[in-house]
């Protein structure tokens, strides 16, 4: 194929695919020894048509992915991609912009912008609020912790960003025992290390125990402190009491952070705000938009209601540097990368073909669909609803007949994944295991709620 062939021919076997998300088996087939046999070759020394080289692509790699872009995918809170966002994808590919600095890309700085504000209104933020856009909610707790660790030494007569940890006092980490093990790595980036964790217990709705949390604020007060909440436990959906844990973590001069890479959602949505009370008094917020927005990876962003101390952890200055004409906004002051796709671009037009009514109808309807799925499940012979749907999460296990639920359950979950139908995960949840459930894609139907409800019903049939 010459020159530009590829492109368009790459265009239509896409969009063949993506169509195919509703028909195709969900889990791999293909092991990573036949992977690794189609895949690797000596290094190629002569070209290749690049039209040989996508069917190669396409071929090799057919039964070896896990269709989790398609509707019965229920297994991580991994979300879809509305067209408008794939397009919008192609586009920054094809634009091939370094979204680093205004001068480098103003049209692409002005979309990330104004995404910016738009994800602000949708998420419930304070407008102050300054952001970064990055590859994910990892990277955004690196960047919104960089933020807490710069305000909560400056405090202490720390610049951090000068003088870095030597002789600052140790900063603790206070979270619940639900939260996300990137809020560790983010810690263990920020050279603050597991040891300076302290964990606060649940109480019985699975939410952080707002008595467990004021004895550990007592516990050294003076100590600089960042308290994480969650907007959405991975397993149960639970949202922390925001509103009370805030003004206990305030009172105390603490930074909170939310972890809120799927939860945050909620406040897009009338229906379901309410669980999020309280969220908008946190002082920092990470989240996710290649989940309930529906991008294709990865899109992760940080808000940062003290800009000043954003500012001060991630900006950055070099000779070569052009400064932005007049307004115009320098990614790199407020993100951990230098040359960066200019993601938001993708943002701006799932957001702009959406709406906000269109985003909270694929909130609303991936929470309505979780409760139908999880009560299906557990309408089911032998399988006990351990958490019902909240959010869009819910948790089941399969009961054996020998008492030894655990091996059922992990043996029914594998069976489930082969069968072919959707795909679930296992999880451990406390001290049992469980089937994880999680609705995330803005394909998913009622339809797909039966299906997997009677597939599910045939393997446990057959699954001793
Ligand atoms: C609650 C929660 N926090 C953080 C993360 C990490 O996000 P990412 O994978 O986008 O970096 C996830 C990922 O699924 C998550 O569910």
């Amino acid at each position: 194929m010459r020159d530009t062939a590829v492109l368009k021919y790459a265009a239509e076997q896409s969009i063949r695919l993506y169509e195919e998300f509703d028909r195709a088996p969900v889990a791999a087939r293909a092991s990573y020894e036949e992977l690794l046999h189609r895949f690797r070759e000596p290094l190629p020394h002569n070209e290749t048509d690049p039209g040989q080289v996508f069917d190669e692509l396409l071929a090799k790699s057919r039964d070896g992915m896990v269709i989790a872009g398609g509707p019965r995918f229920f297994g991580w809170v991994i979300g879809g991609s509305v067209p408008a966002a794939i397009a919008a994808d192609w586009l920054v590919s094809t634009w091939d912009q370094n979204g680093a600095i205004y001068q480098c890309s103003p049209a692409a700085a002005v979309m990330e912008e104004v995404a910016g504000e738009w994800l602000k209104e949708l998420l419930g933020l304070p407008p102050e609020c300054s952001f970064a856009m990055v590859t994910g909610c990892q990277m955004a707790h690196v960047t919104a912790l960089a933020a807490a660790r710069q305000r909560v030494l400056g405090d202490r007569g720390v610049d951090v960003s000068r003088d870095g940890l030597h002789g600052a006092p140790r900063i603790r980490l206070i979270t619940g025992t639900h939260r996300h093990e990137s809020l560790i790595r983010a810690m263990r980036f920020l050279g603050m290390g597991t040891g300076a964790l302290v964990q606060v217990g649940l109480d019985g709705d699975g939410r952080m125990d707002l008595g467990d949390l004021e004895a550990a604020l007592q516990e050294s007060p003076d100590a600089p402190t960042i308290v994480c909440l969650m907007a959405g436990d991975l397993n149960t959906g639970a949202c922390d009491p925001f509103e009370e844990a805030c003004a206990l973590a305030h009172a105390r001069g603490a930074w909170v952070h939310v972890d809120g890479a799927f939860g945050l959602w909620l406040n897009a949505s009338d229906r379901h705000r309410h669980a999020l009370r309280g969220v908008d008094l946190a002082d920092s917020w990470a989240t996710d938009g290649h989940k309930w927005l529906q991008l294709p990876f990865d899109n992760g962003y940080a808000f940062v209601r003290d800009r000043e101390a954003h500012h001060a952890a991630m900006s950055i200055t070099a000779g070569y540097f052009i400064p932005p004409d007049g307004a115009g906004r320098d990614q790199m002051d407020w993100n951990p990368e230098w040359s960066r796709r200019p993601r938001g671009v993708v943002a701006y037009a799932a957001i702009r073909a959406l709406g906000r009514d269109g985003i909270a109808h694929i909130v609303d309807e991936g929470c309505r669909l979780a409760t139908r799925l999880v009560d299906g499940l557990g309408d089911l012979p032998g399988v006990e609803v351990l958490s019902p749907a909240r959010m869009n999460q819910g948790l089941v296990r399969f009961l054996a007949e020998d008492g030894d639920h655990d091996r059922r359950t992990d043996a029914v979950v594998e069976a489930i994944r082969a069968e072919g139908t959707a795909w679930f995960g296992p999880t451990d949840w406390n001290g049992v295991r469980a089937m994880r459930i999680s609705v995330c894609n803005h394909r998913t139907t009622d339809r797909d709620v039966d299906l997997t409800i009677g597939a599910v019903g045939k393997v446990l049939a057959a699954t001793p």
